[in-house]
């Protein structure tokens, strides 16, 4: 039976994790690791244990691993693309500093890592199009200088003292639960909030500008089934790309505008994200995560589209 540890469970990704990672295996079997100001509420607090386990503290980590008898570790803490630029030394503290504690705990204690990368791993030098699972990676931001940091620091260890380190790079993540913060493709959850809500949407991106994306449901599975995948077919580990959907401000306000015509979008692009967008990839080639541990999504633009208005409308 594995034990599981979600670092960062409050986030948007991790407190969804947290749910389905406690579906499948059981809801005692999944530790939930918060930190101070981000306690978790509601279904999250009730349905398994929570622990105090801020990334950058190591002490509070191995407490909860051994407390635990922790075998798989799912890493999500981080700071997103815009906010890690206002803050570099802090990201490079959760995302670097803190990966590290985390690499150090599982080496001791045998347990296997997930730690997501990102499209912010590449940069103006990596070819947008098809972007292969082997190329430059020259990021720009803080952000994306952690998240390939955090790729070659995982190949490390794994390399070097046999920890099982693997990771995806996560398009940006489409969702009605918890709210991304801070991110360069927010805009593409803030849309769906604004259509449900009635209000027209100024979108901070401009025309034009592609980026993956992928609905939630899609990303966990990832997460998940790379983390069961036979390891014998793992060509590479840190990490795989991984994609469903590409699309601009344009196409996206397109498709809700054809399920809520009333809907209207204008432009008022702002600076940085626009910056960070335009040194990201249009759409990647995610062929090795397919071959090697059978990776398929199953939304597109239109099916998420749909849910995602149901199910705000029902939430909202
Ligand atoms: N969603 C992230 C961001 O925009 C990208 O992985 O920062």
């Amino acid at each position: 039976m594995k034990q599981i540890f979600v670092i960062g469970a409050s986030g948007q990704i991790g407190s969804e994790l947290t749910m389905e990672l406690r579906h499948r295996y059981g809801g005692n079997n999944v530790v939930a690791g918060y930190i101070n100001g981000a306690e978790p509420k509601g279904v999250l607090r009730d349905s398994g244990p929570m622990e105090l386990a801020d990334i950058t503290d190591p002490v509070a980590l191995a407490r909860v691993v051994q407390k635990y008898k922790i075998d798989t570790i799912y890493n999500l803490a981080a700071l997103l693309s815009v906010v890690a630029e206002s803050k570099p030394r802090l990201a490079w503290h959760i995302g670097i500093d803190g990966l590290w504690n985390v690499l150090e705990v599982a080496r001791e204690n045998g347990c296997a890592v997930f730690t997501p990368s990102s499209i912010g791993s590449f940069g103006p030098e990596t070819p947008a199009q098809l972007t292969p699972q082997d190329t430059i990676q020259r990021p720009q931001t803080m952000y994306g200088i952690t998240k390939v940091s955090g790729e070659l620091l995982s190949d490390y260890y794994f390399r070097k003292y046999g920890v099982d380190t693997r990771a995806v790079r996560f398009p940006g993540i489409i969702s009605y639960t918890t709210p991304p913060g801070g991110g360069t493709t927010d805009y593409a959850v803030e849309i769906y909030y604004s259509a449900v809500r009635g209000e027209d949407f100024t979108c901070p991106i401009a025309a034009g500008t592609k980026m993956d994306m992928m609905y939630m449901p899609d990303a966990l599975h990832a997460a998940i089934s790379l983390m069961e995948a036979d390891p014998t077919r793992l060509i590479h580990r840190n990490a795989f790309n991984i994609a469903s959907m590409s699309f601009d401000p344009e196409e996206i306000y397109g498709t809700i505008k054809a399920l809520k015509p009333d809907f209207k979008m204008s432009y008022q692009v702002e600076t940085l994200k626009q910056s960070i967008a335009d040194s990201w990839p249009d759409f990647l080639d995610d062929s090795s995560a397919r071959q090697e541990w059978d990776w398929e999504p199953h939304y597109d633009l239109q099916r998420m589209s749909k849910d995602m208005l149901e199910k705000l409308a029902e939430k909202l």
